[in-house]
């Protein structure tokens, strides 16, 4: 029963070109079955994909074809047999299996379509078998496997930041404190302070982490907790920031196009829309966002936040992701770029995914004089004491320096047209959920 991992063959094997006619042996679990008149139709999935498997009660056998039958959706077999040509399956391939073997029969699935979103989330653990979910996890791989691919051609070096921390980046008020030995902690909500520290002895620093954020914002596209690419770059203006985001968004939505364009179109992103994004993308700076949005009814003025209504306008039209440029500083961070030729703005710019789907990364240039840096935070009643070690960056070689940070599954919600960020992660957390 427990055969080396090597004898075994794949159902990638299975449907290769020239694969009519060899033996195999595949292992995996049941995705569908039925049994008429002494065959057994088994849709067998292992983690390459799936193939029609029929046995034949005549050829393995009276015994193993009564267990076989008893078979749950999602339970376990080994199988082994010929790959034959079939016209009526999607994939033209069937497997005719010689023999079967139960390795788990396993109890009656679960999981049906027509059950509630809750019951759904409550066997999320189960429902993540399903093949959207596998096709979306593999998107998202891919994903990351190409961010890391196009930093480390930019020379780009990854860094592994604190999670732990005492210093909450983005403004206490949204992040998760904890008790860490009696005194407070936070768990992170940006890796940037950190990122900025290491940016001098190596210019040009990543991280992908985790962060959290401690929002009760139940929307469709905000996770507590999330993953966070943060790229930190020295001798960098927003202007060159901007296109340095260009860059990498083209290069790796035209990766996954060209590399992943059937699970990309299974889950109704046609791969073509992917590879028409091109640089340099539409920018607007806030004010004319604001008169846009004006223009179009909504009661905003110079200084109004720009959410989830007012970011789905400005893109609903757009086919490429459009940078908003130049905001009102009270908006943004304590850490960002006053504007050379406006004091009322900040560097900073958000890239808008198009679609309606909204800010996909936030950045800009930071702060480097160590005086404004103290007058800022001092301004929004931070302690300006717990930022100490965050001053002294401006103390020692401070340089201009630019970043930015992009949400994870923000991008494979709008890449994959995703309804709720939810269903791009395993385990999503929201205000009312941390389980399973
Ligand atoms: O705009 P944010 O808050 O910026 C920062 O945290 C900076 N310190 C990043 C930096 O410059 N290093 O967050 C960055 C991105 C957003 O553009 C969004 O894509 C994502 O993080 N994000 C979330 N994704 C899912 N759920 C949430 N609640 C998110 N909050 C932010
Ligand atoms: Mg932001």
């Amino acid at each position: 029963m427990t055969a080396g991992a090597d004898s075994f063959q794949t159902v990638r094997d299975a449907l290769a070109e020239g694969a009519v006619g060899s033996a195999l042996k595949l292992r995996g679990w049941v995705q569908k079955s039925r049994s008429s008149g002494g065959i057994l139709f088994l849709q067998l999935r292992d983690r390459t994909g799936t193939i029609q498997v029929t046995a034949r009660r005549n050829e393995i056998g009276e015994e193993k074809f009564a267990s076989a039958e008893h078979v749950q959706v999602e339970g376990a077999v080994m199988i082994e047999g010929t790959v034959v040509a079939d016209p009526r399956s999607k994939s033209g391939r069937e497997v005719r299996a010689r023999s079967l073997d139960v390795v788990h029969a396993g109890d009656p699935f679960p999981i049906f379509l027509e059950q509630t979103e809750e019951f759904r989330l409550d066997k999320r653990h189960l429902v993540i078998r399903s093949p959207e979910h596998v096709t979306t996890f593999r998107i998202k791989a891919a994903l990351l496997r190409e961010l890391r691919a196009f930093l480390d051609a930019e020379d780009v070096l990854e860094m592994t930041p604190a999670i732990l921390t005492g210093n909450p980046a983005e403004g206490g008020a949204e992040a998760f404190q904890i008790d860490y030995f009696g005194r407070p902690g936070y768990l992170s909500q940006s890796a940037q302070m950190y990122l900025e520290a290491l940016l001098f002895p190596s210019e040009r620093v990543y991280a992908i982490t985790p962060s959290f954020r401690a929002e009760k914002s139940r929307t469709p596209r905000h996770l507590t907790e999330y993953q966070h690419l943060e790229v930190e770059l020295a001798w960098c203006s927003l202007e060159q920031l901007m296109g340095f985001i260009e860059r990498m968004m083209v290069t790796v939505l035209h990766r996954l196009a060209t590399t992943l364009p059937k699970e990309l179109a299974s889950l109704g992103r046609p791969p073509d829309e992917l590879l028409a994004i091109q640089a340099p993308f539409p920018r607007i700076t806030y004010v004319e966002a604001i008169d846009r949005l004006s223009k179009a009814g909504f009661p905003v003025h110079f200084g109004s936040d720009l959410g989830t209504a007012e970011e789905r306008a400005l893109t609903l039209e757009e086919k490429s992701p459009i940078f908003v440029t130049h905001f009102p500083a009270e908006l943004k961070a304590f850490y960002m770029l006053k504007s050379p030729g406006d004091p009322r703005t900040v560097e900073a710019a958000d890239l808008l995914g198009p679609e309606g789907y909204g800010e996909i990364i936030g950045a800009s240039a930071r702060e480097t004089d160590v005086a404004r840096l103290i007058e800022r935070l001092k301004a929004i009643g931070a302690p300006v004491e717990e930022y100490e070690w965050y001053l002294d960056l401006r103390r020692h070689g401070s340089v201009p320096h630019a970043g930015f940070g992009l949400g994870i599954e923000r991008v494979v919600r709008w890449m994959l047209r995703r309804e709720h960020i939810r269903e791009t992660t395993p385990f999503p957390r929201t205000p009312s959920r941390h389980t399973p």
